[in-house]
């Protein structure tokens, strides 16, 4: 007979629930700029009843960001902190359930939300301040899968299609670490970091690199690679040029 490892969490439900609610709360915002458009360009202008309703995409645009905002806000106020560790798969630990609702949560907003403009790189720092992440002033990052797990400080950068991964599947379990990215590091394009990863201070991961597991970047050093390996100092490079 097989250990009890518990029932995993309805998710199925929770996203719908939010999704539903997210719905039934745009509404009232699309009836009403119907209206007030009725009663501005009707009544107000004197303009023709067809331009209210050749106004219905505006109608539509106005609903669809209601939803996505709405279903932001409500996805946010839902996420439960964790622990950073590893844990067994097991469905009885809170740690392990409140991760698998918070996953499928911020999995749900970069679909609903992540499209552009919210999705766009000027503002993508925001929405994923929003979601947890400590961000410091004019950082620059793409994807990432947990982001109340990343820390960036200041000029911190992730360039285009970066991966920063904060949990992994590690002997049947869950390894839950954070990452932190220092001033002014730049990780190169299409390169993935991974839990646990800790990058210094102006340091510069290659593009295309993989900066393995718990790994620590010193402060300026170049890393590349597939697993990423220190290259050279940075340090040392400057006094060169000087
Ligand atoms: C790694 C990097 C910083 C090197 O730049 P550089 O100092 O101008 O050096 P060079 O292009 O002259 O290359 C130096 C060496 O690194 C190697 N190299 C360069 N880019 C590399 C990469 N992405 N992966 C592995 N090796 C790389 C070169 O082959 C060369 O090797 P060699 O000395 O054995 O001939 C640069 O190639 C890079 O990847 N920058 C990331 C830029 C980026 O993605 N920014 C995000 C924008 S939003």
């Amino acid at each position: 007979m097989g250990s009890d490892k518990g029932s995993p969490p309805n998710l199925l439900l929770k996203l719908g629930a939010n999704i539903f609610l997210a719905g039934i709360l745009s509404i009232p915002f699309s009836v009403l700029s119907a209206v007030l458009a009725y009663y501005i360009l009707v009544e107000a202008l004197q303009l023709p009843l067809a331009v209210v309703i050749g106004l219905a995409p505006v109608y539509y645009l106005i609903a669809k960001w209601c939803f996505r905002l709405f279903f932001l806000v409500l996805a946010r106020a839902q996420l439960k902190p964790v622990e950073e560790g590893h844990f067994e798969a097991d469905f009885r630990n809170s740690n392990v359930r409140n991760w698998l609702v918070n996953i499928s949560l911020v999995d749900a907003v970069k679909y609903f939300v992540g499209n552009p403009p919210l999705g766009q790189t000027f503002l993508r720092p925001s929405l994923y301040k929003f979601l947890g992440a400590k961000l410091g002033k004019t950082v620059s990052l793409d994807d990432v899968t947990d982001p109340y797990l990343l820390e960036m400080e200041d000029g911190a950068v992730a360039g285009g299609h970066s991966f920063i991964v904060t949990h992994i599947s590690r002997n049947g379990g869950l390894y839950l670490k954070k990452v932190k990215i220092g001033r002014n590091a730049l990780i190169g394009i299409r390169s993935t970091i991974m839990p646990g990863v800790e990058v210094g201070e102006g340091a510069i991961v290659a593009a295309g690199s993989l900066v393995p597991m718990d790994a620590k970047i010193p402060p300026y050093t170049l890393w590349s690679g597939i697993p990423a390996r220190q290259v050279k100092s940075l340090k040392e490079e400057a006094k060169d040029q000087t």
